[in-house]
């Protein structure tokens, strides 16, 4: 008897019903992954990335993580950004935030919420570098505009990262994205922070 039955069940049917429009599916798919995307966004269960854009498996690298951070010591998150960029070698690398996020939320609470404090001051860095702009906001708008805010900041951290910058200098075709997702109403917004070369990048980080 499996545990979680109901959960092996949904997967049949799953499978079945992509068999049933495409037979070869799977093991078209089984032979090759080669995704043009790479996403990195928030763990919140509200958020997940190939049904927000659409896209079956197969399309998408996924890296999440609380509050969509890129970490220049988080070798988790560097090894899934060099194997995507140099192995796979996806075209674009979307961060994608939310608004209402938890970790951004809980990151302005002033409360101890254990291990996870460690991992929210990275966000308390974001909220420092732009500390003039979120002081005017109501509380909610201080939420919801960080969470902004975070995007920007992790695509620049993303941007200045090794691996980015290294396929850059090959002329790699690599773009960087910052997109935020509403939960309320199921659409993206574009933080205008496509970037394609270093040059941009640099430009971009002295705005
Ligand atoms: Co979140």
């Amino acid at each position: 008897m499996k545990t979680l039955k109901f959960l092996f069940d949904r997967n049949q049917g799953w499978a079945d019903a992509i068999k049933k429009d495409n037979p070869h599916f799977f093991s078209q798919l089984s032979a090759q992954q080669t995704p043009d995307y790479l996403w990195i966004g928030c763990s919140d269960s509200r958020v997940p990335a190939n049904q927000i854009v659409d896209l079956p498996p197969g399309e998408v690298f996924v890296h999440r993580n609380i509050a969509n951070v890129v970490v220049h010591t988080d070798l988790n998150c560097l090894s899934v950004v060099q194997f995507a960029v140099e192995v796979l070698k996806v075209k674009h690398i979307i961060i994608c935030g939310h608004y209402g996020c938890g970790g951004i939320k809980a990151s302005l609470d002033q409360k101890a919420h254990g291990l996870i404090d460690n991992w929210l001051r990275h966000i308390q860095d974001v909220s420092r570098f732009h500390q003039k702009e979120l002081s005017l906001l109501n509380d909610e708008d201080r939420i919801n505009r960080l969470c902004e805010l975070n995007v920007i900041e992790q695509v620049k951290n993303v941007g200045n990262s090794s691996v980015v910058q290294n396929a850059w200098k090959r002329d790699a075709e690599l773009s960087l994205h910052g997109w935020i997702y509403s939960i309320e109403n199921g659409m993206l917004k574009d933080l205008d922070m496509c970037i394609e070369t270093a040059e941009a990048l640099d430009k971009k980080c002295r705005l």
